[in-house]
């Protein structure tokens, strides 16, 4: 008889309303028992709760989907200790996420090859006075003509923060006085300076987790609830296949499971320019017709990685992608499909395929009959509750509703 053994998923979540709903309730529906290796697999799901513990007590979970410890430090502190003393699998990597801003992001990728744009870092305007300081920056800080670096970029730019995130503190500039304006209200913040990718005339995501791959066409100036779309933009097979490699080599590079990487297209080139966003939106109040996607994506990834006790690359090894890249003369084509060749090792992606072909094969159906129940319409209502003022909020469930309906119109009956 095999042994019978369950694997301990847990979700540490923050505002997350509806996608865990999701994923526990599509989970407990798919009902596994999965036979790998000797044994057979079943799954727990539980929510990781905050409460002091001993650095040397054990961690309940052999993997942890988090949401969390970007912005809570306890719950980050703690996914450190389990995964250094206690295996646990977690996406994404906390070291990686709590180092890795938008200004290392951008250095490795120009450095890979990538055509991210121009882009400088200026001293802030402002600091937090202390006497060092002073005796530092008399010293040490160079006067600049911060006009001289506009013209040398060239206009219109983008001013941003080098560590940023939901838009704060970005701003597009059209000229020097402008700029100038723009840096004497950037207050405390280590801005950058980046050539802006104009016109464009397409902006995806690339959201990735795992080796799963989706492209959305975004449009940045629609309300927040209508930015991502529900296509592609109508890119080719080989755009689609360029988005992917490169949303593979970055997140591997960076060891994230799970990213989303922005790129604006222009004169048939991708520009990635935003794509340090380990832990990216997952609520169907932002997401809508890609939802059940992402859902299914992530069961699909932590029960693979769950499933077959896959390790966690602890520490980033970069040097095959630097071995890569200072291959002479590659073409750059050539160039990111080697390293979305390493990205692809990395992230055991035949093996992925193979599992879920072999053990998750009714997800696809039993997400689709999901979505369809009144138990995936509360978990809708629930989040635009949180988000929406009281008398929106039958009409925004309906509206999010009717997008996951779309989806599902879209996608078929799988049976
Ligand atoms: N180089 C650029 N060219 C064109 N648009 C840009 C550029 N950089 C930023 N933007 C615009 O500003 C928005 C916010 O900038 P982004 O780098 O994505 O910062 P955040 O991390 O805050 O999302 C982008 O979604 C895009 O609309
Ligand atoms: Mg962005």
């Amino acid at each position: 008889m095999p042994k019978e053994t369950t694997r301990r998923i847990g979700l540490s979540l923050g505002a997350d309303i509806c996608w865990p709903l999701c994923y526990e309730k599509i989970l407990a529906r798919l009902d596994l028992a999965l036979p790998i290796g000797r044994e057979i697999v079943r799954f727990d799901v539980k929510r990781v709760t905050i409460e002091p513990y001993d650095l040397r007590q054990p961690c309940p979970y052999d993997l942890v989907i988090d949401r969390l410890t970007h912005w809570y430090h306890t719950s980050r502190e703690w996914v450190k200790k389990a995964v250094l003393m206690d295996g646990l699998y977690v996406f994404n990597n906390p070291w990686a996420i709590q180092s890795m801003e938008k200004q290392t992001t951008y250095c490795a990728m120009m450095h890979l090859g990538l055509p991210v744009p121009d882009t400088w870092m200026i001293p802030p305007k402002d600091y937090e006075w202390t006497a060092d300081l002073r005796a530092t920056l008399n010293r040490y800080a160079e006067l600049f003509d911060l006009g001289a670096i506009g013209r040398q970029i060239g206009f219109p730019l983008f001013m941003k923060p080098y560590d940023g995130g939901a838009w704060v503190g970005v701003s597009k500039i059209d000229d020097e006085a402008a700029l100038r304006a723009a840096y004497e209200e950037s207050g405390k913040r280590v801005m950058h300076l980046q050539k802006a990718v104009a016109p464009f005339d397409l902006f995806v995501r690339a959201i990735g987790v795992g080796p799963q791959v989706r492209v959305v066409r975004y449009e940045p100036d629609a309300p927040l609830h209508a930015r991502y779309t529900a296509d592609d933009g109508g890119i080719s097979a080989d755009e689609r296949s360029l988005l992917e490699d490169m949303a593979l080599t970055i997140n591997t590079f960076f060891g994230w499971d799970f990213n989303s990487c922005e790129s604006l297209r222009k004169d048939g080139v991708f520009h990635p320019i935003d794509f340090a966003n380990a832990c990216p939106d997952s609520q169907v109040t932002s997401l809508h017709f890609n939802f059940p996607w992402l859902v299914k994506a992530k069961l699909r990834w932590s029960l693979f990685a769950a499933g077959t006790q896959r390790k966690m690359r602890k520490t980033l090894d970069w040097e095959p992608y630097y071995k890569v890249a200072a291959v002479p003369d590659m073409p750059y084509r050539e160039r990111l499909r080697a390293y979305a060749k390493i990205a692809r090792e990395r992230l055991d992606a035949e093996r992925f395929e193979e599992f879920c072909g072999k053990h998750l094969a009714h997800l696809d159906e039993v997400a689709w009959e999901f979505f369809g129940t009144d138990d995936a319409r509360e978990a809708v209502r629930l989040k635009v509750a949180a988000l929406f003022p009281a008398h929106e909020i039958e009409e925004f469930t309906e509206y999010f509703w009717q997008a996951v309906q779309r989806w599902r119109a879209t996608e078929g009956s799988p049976r």
